[in-house]
């Protein structure tokens, strides 16, 4: 069986979570290729199944991936879509719909859908300990998640009203993501390393005279300031809900009682499905 994953990633969990499936996939006895969204265009016609994976933003996915479901050819492939938020709220399900709505209009057969939750890359910053109990209950889900994909199993949900309203709404995101990843720019820590330029998933960000010149087809994954090793990158009036620095995903996990008030009843909830 060969299986494509095509996935789109700010900040690297989506990837890290990819490459986990593929590897259980392969283990499982298939084939899988990885391409990047925004990088590569893989042709699909010779796969068997297809998965596309990708961060939800704003209770949607992300443009560029909408992007690349409609340059896809008409074809009834087996596809799964697989999507990885920062809060196990039951309002990203609505995640989703535009996805699936347009690649069933091209043949597509929409069997099933994946959701995982990781780190978050805006807003606030998870402990480290969280970012660990994230990473091992994503992968033992994979696991079966694998087998579901390799018997060409369903496994849909449904959305609710509330969400399909919230989320209708916040599509919103994709304009105002061009309009404020006008306002990024470098501070005077730069150190001209370039590192914003080459992790920017859709090759918006391009060096001139050792500066990053911040292009007008952002899509505010945050991957250049999350990464910068400096953290001289200004994410405009996202500049508060900035998270800098990779999450070390070795630390000891998270205890339930270190779960934050707030969210405790949902990641418990997700940590034990
Ligand atoms: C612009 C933006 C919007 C986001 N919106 C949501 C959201 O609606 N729900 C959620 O749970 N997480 C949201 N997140 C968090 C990411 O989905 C989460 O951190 C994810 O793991 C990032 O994956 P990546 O590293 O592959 O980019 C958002 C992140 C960004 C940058």
């Amino acid at each position: 069986m060969r299986i494509l994953i095509s996935y789109f990633t700010g900040t690297g969990n989506t990837e890290r979570l990819s490459l986990l499936l593929a590897k259980r996939l392969e283990e499982l006895g298939c084939a899988v290729d990885i391409s990047k969204i925004g990088k590569d265009f893989t042709p699909v016609l010779s796969y068997d199944a297809l998965v596309i994976a990708y961060p939800v933003h704003a209770f949607n996915s992300p443009r560029p991936v909408l992007d690349f479901a409609r340059k896809l050819p008409d074809a009834q492939i087996p596809l799964y879509i697989m999507q990885v938020s920062g809060e196990p709220l039951s309002l990203n399900k609505s995640a989703v719909l535009s996805l699936a709505r347009i690649l069933r209009r091209k043949g597509y057969g929409i069997k099933g859908y994946f959701w995982y939750v990781m780190p978050y890359n805006i807003i606030f910053r998870h402990p480290d300990g969280m970012a660990s109990r994230m990473l091992r209950t994503a992968d033992s889900r994979i696991n079966g998640d694998a087998r579901i994909i390799f018997s060409l199993s369903e496994h849909r949900w449904k959305v609710g009203i509330i969400a399909r309203i919230v989320s209708s709404a916040l599509k919103v995101e994709h304009p105002a993501a061009l309009f404020i990843g006008r306002g990024f720019s470098v501070g005077d820590s730069c150190i001209g390393c370039g590192l914003c330029a080459r992790v920017c998933p859709i090759g918006n960000i391009k060096m001139e005279k050792g500066r990053p010149v911040f292009g007008n087809d952002c899509t505010i994954c945050m991957g250049c300031s999350f990464n910068c090793p400096e953290d001289a990158i200004r994410t405009g009036i996202l500049n508060g809900w900035r998270v800098n620095g990779p999450y070390d995903f070795t630390a000891d996990e998270a205890a339930d009682e270190d779960i934050c008030r707030y969210c405790r009843r949902s990641y418990l909830e997700y940590f034990s499905k």
